[in-house]
């Protein structure tokens, strides 16, 4: 079924419910955008062919989610659903599929099982057209389904446009966004939707009064109060339906062993991977391709995006993007790992850390208040209190090498680039411009002098 059926996403719409710039499809939900969520949906159900109706922000959402040529077609002006649908259908048509599945781009949370279920229930039917409907507490601002005496569906009039006199009882459903068409069935009446209703747009759902008027057969399937259907409008609606997403991500997490304390306060996103036996205190975050292995312990505070944790120990506060942490390492409190870091096992980054595009060799330790950037360091180093690798001459970045066993007195200065060889020893307080040698003790700092007598502020 699928391969002979295009799935089209719309995604044109400016959203001025939500009053911002960017374009509606692209809000996050759990740091995806909410059009990520519909290419994933449309991905695991196997649509070979997919095309995305964009136009408001058009470039922003190509470049986003790295659609290439033949992915989406461009909607220049938004003149309503229906419109999307005709400025797409040449390239439909081109596709030579059977089947058209339209859907909204603004209901992040459905699911393949949605998709293969309408098709399935339409190709039963032997119907030319099917709806996912909604049978909701709050109808809202969704459109509204009448039906027959026999139950079937006849006509969907949008909110603003519903007349209970003139359009008859509301049968209690609304339109989820969802329709399946068969492409040859709605190739005469797609341009004969016309504007005649109060927003002054061509409608998609004005092709169920067409297609009945012409005798086709069209079904509708009711999900209930699917949350999972609800169409995202405004801030509002984003925020909680990113709330069912998040509640549903930790519960999973937690269902399959992993130790979530102050669950309500996890936020772990769609593409994360947090592995059995993991434990993790809110409130918490964490996003992108992390994973977050067995046996890591995450407490709470900390922000975590794109970074692999290997049973190692992250404590509060710590912000983690990038990084790499192998077995038994510990990061933090207060610790900030920015991307290209990576901690070796049983390795140390402490309190006021930070670390960039370098990598600590197993059983190292930078446990206080300095910044290592573009370095190696090898095994057991020793970092003191207040080193800073000046990576940066105001034009390039430069490589600091530290070799193993090295011990870095505190307060250090280490101008790149430069090589500490292994064994070796810096005196603290010392800015080191050249190499050291293996076993030396290098001292870069004047000589101090005692002058006897010589306080100012005790005048004898
Ligand atoms: C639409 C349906 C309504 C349904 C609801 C479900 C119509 C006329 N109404 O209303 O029956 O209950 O969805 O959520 O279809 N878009 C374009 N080009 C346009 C206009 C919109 O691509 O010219 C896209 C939007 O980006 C959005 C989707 O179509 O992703 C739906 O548009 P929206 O304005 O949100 O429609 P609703 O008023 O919610
Ligand atoms: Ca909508």
């Amino acid at each position: 079924m699928l391969k002979d059926t295009t799935l089209l996403i719309l995604a044109a719409g400016k959203g001025t419910r939500m009053k911002s710039d960017l374009p509606k499809v692209m809000h996050e939900l759990l740091g995806k955008p909410m059009l990520w969520y519909i290419l994933r949906a449309s991905q695991k159900a196997g649509f070979k062919n997919r095309l995305v109706v964009a136009g408001h922000g058009h470039e922003l959402i190509i470049k986003e989610l790295k659609l290439g040529t033949g992915q989406h077609v461009l909607q220049k002006e938004q003149l309503g659903t229906g419109h999307a649908l005709q400025v797409a259908w040449p390239v439909l048509e081109q596709q030579d599929c059977e089947w058209c599945l339209v859907v909204n781009g603004d209901a992040p949370l459905l699911t393949e099982s949605h998709l293969d279920l309408l098709c399935a229930q339409v190709k039963q039917a032997e119907a030319d057209m099917g709806i996912i409907s909604l049978k909701l507490e709050d109808p809202k601002s969704y459109g509204r389904i009448v039906k027959n005496n026999a139950g079937m569906i006849q006509q969907i009039v949008e909110a603003k446009d519903f007349q209970a006199d003139r359009h008859g009882e509301f049968s209690g459903e609304v339109n989820s966004g969802i329709y399946l068409f068969r492409m040859k069935s709605i190739r005469d009446i797609l341009f004969k939707l016309d504007q005649d209703n109060n927003q002054n747009e061509l409608y998609i759902t004005q092709l169920i009064e067409l297609g009945i008027t012409k005798g086709l057969k069209i079904t509708s399937f009711c999900a209930g109060d699917c949350p999972e259907l609800l169409g995202v409008n405004s801030p509002a609606e984003l925020v909680m339906q990113e709330e069912y997403l998040r509640e549903k991500i930790v519960l999973e997490a937690v269902s399959k062993g992993v130790i979530i304390r102050n669950m309500t306060q996890v936020r772990i996103g769609p593409d994360a991977v947090v592995e059995p036996g993991a434990e993790i205190t809110g409130p918490c975050e964490i996003y992108g391709r992390s994973m977050i292995g067995a046996g890591s312990r995450i407490s709470s505070h900390c922000h975590i995006n794109d970074s692999t944790l290997k049973n190692c120990e992250v404590l509060s506060f710590s912000h983690l993007h990038g990084a790499e942490i192998e077995p038994g390492a510990v990061v933090g409190p207060f610790a900030r790992l920015r991307p290209g870091t990576v901690l070796g096992s049983e390795a140390k980054a402490g309190n006021f850390v930070e670390i960039k595009n370098s990598s600590v060799g197993a059983g190292s330790k930078v446990s206080h208040l300095s910044y290592i950037g573009d370095s190696i360091l090898g095994d057991h180093v020793n970092i003191g209190a207040g080193t800073i690798t000046c990576n940066y001459d105001g034009q390039k970045k430069h490589k600091t090498i530290i070799e193993s066993n090295v011990f870095v007195g505190s307060n250090t200065a280490l101008v790149a680039p430069v090589v500490i060889k292994q064994d070796s020893m810096v005196g603290a307080g010392s800015t080191i411009t050249i190499d050291v040698p293996s076993g030396a003790l290098a001292i870069g700092r004047s000589r101090q002098k005692n002058l006897s007598g010589k306080n100012p502020l005790k005048k004898t």
